[in-house]
């Protein structure tokens, strides 16, 4: 290379070049490679001039140099600006796409929450609980003799028809009512005695307000001087807590087989306040439970001395509690598993 005007053509084709192919490029990494093979000593078109250096004629020598420098500090400079720009736009837009808006709501986590049977059944072990009653656990499967002839419902007593029994073979059944569990418990223990037992129980009953399986909750309270009065207080105190202050109990004559004298338990009602209304049917009152005073005889066939102890019992249905609290007029959607009527109960 003898002329440098040959040379001045040549970079100046040079930076034609790396000007235009600089637009081409989207990327800093991009830029980077490009810079890397223009610069290379070896190969690069600006980084080889140098060793060119060698041809030219020593008179040139100074002025090839100084072109060749002009030429290498513009292209190091363009190159730099470009790859800020080019790292200034990428880091921009990564900021963007993470962005995070600590303003926004956080997502809402479904959470799931008890069946209302369950609900019921643990407000109402609360409710006890807090009167000093212990839990007993009966048993789903029992004999004949706890479900009905220990309770004075001896074969072809006529009460036997009050509840359709699903009997396992003739001395196995699946339990009507929880009070089975009372028999065990006054043979079990000596008084005092203040129990409630919650659990399943299984009828041959079927339609709104009956399901073959149900749940109640039995309680029994045996003691010296127990009365009517005392299931009087203890029930009015668990209608406050459940259906709300301002509610009060009936009691109405009922028939037991173990119980003298039965009551039926009324709840003054906590929709209207005793006014009338659709669910109590007008009356201001709805039935709640059946109770009563445990029978001399039932005391007696436990080996519970009847003249020194009395006791109390009653037998609270668990879906008829919830069906009432929650509005629900259907036993059978306490059973479906259908989550759009059983996410709405959540006490
Ligand atoms: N066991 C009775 C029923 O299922 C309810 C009850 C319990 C009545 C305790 C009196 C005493 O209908």
């Amino acid at each position: 290379m003898a002329d440098l005007n040959e040379l001045t053509e040549k970079l100046s084709n040079i930076r034609q070049e790396i000007t235009e192919e600089l637009k081409k490029i989207e990327s800093s990494q991009g830029a980077f490679e490009y810079k890397k093979s223009i610069m290379d000593s070896k190969t690069g078109k600006i980084g080889s001039l140098m060793r060119e250096m060698g041809k030219i004629p020593n008179e040139l020598k100074a002025e090839y140099g100084k072109k060749v420098n002009e030429i290498k500090n513009w292209a190091a400079e363009e190159f730099e600006g470009f790859e800020k720009k080019l790292k200034e736009a990428e880091l921009k837009k990564r900021y963007e796409s993470e962005k995070i808006d600590v303003t926004m709501p956080a997502k809402m986590q479904k959470k799931g929450n008890l069946h209302p049977n369950t609900q019921v059944r643990n407000q109402l072990v609360d409710i006890f609980g807090s009167m000093g009653f212990n839990i007993y656990e009966g048993r789903e499967i029992e004999t004949d003799y706890y479900n009905f002839t220990a309770l004075n419902i001896p074969k072809d007593h006529p009460a036997r028809d009050m509840q359709d029994t699903f009997y396992l073979s003739p001395e196995f059944l699946l339990r009507t009512q929880t009070s089975s569990g009372q028999v065990h418990v006054m043979e079990e223990n000596k008084p005092p005695i203040k129990i409630i037992s919650p659990g399943k129980v299984f009828r041959s009953d079927d339609d709104a307000t009956h399901s073959p399986m149900f749940s109640q909750m039995e309680g029994l309270v045996v003691d010296k001087g127990i009365t009517l009065c005392d299931l009087k207080g203890m029930l009015d105190l668990f209608v406050q807590k459940i259906f709300g202050e301002g509610t009060s109990t009936r009691l109405r004559p009922s028939y037991f087989p173990f119980t003298e004298p039965s009551v039926e338990v009324d709840v003054s009602c906590f929709q209207c306040k005793g006014k009338g209304c659709k669910l109590c049917k007008g009356t201001g009152w709805i039935e709640v439970l059946g109770a009563g005073v445990v029978n001399k005889k039932v005391l007696e066939d436990c080996g519970i001395d009847s003249d020194v102890y009395s006791g109390i019992a009653f037998g609270i249905g668990i879906e008829r509690i919830a069906m009432l609290k929650y509005g629900i007029n259907n036993i059978k959607l306490l059973f479906e598993s259908d989550l759009r009527v059983l996410d709405q109960i959540d006490d």
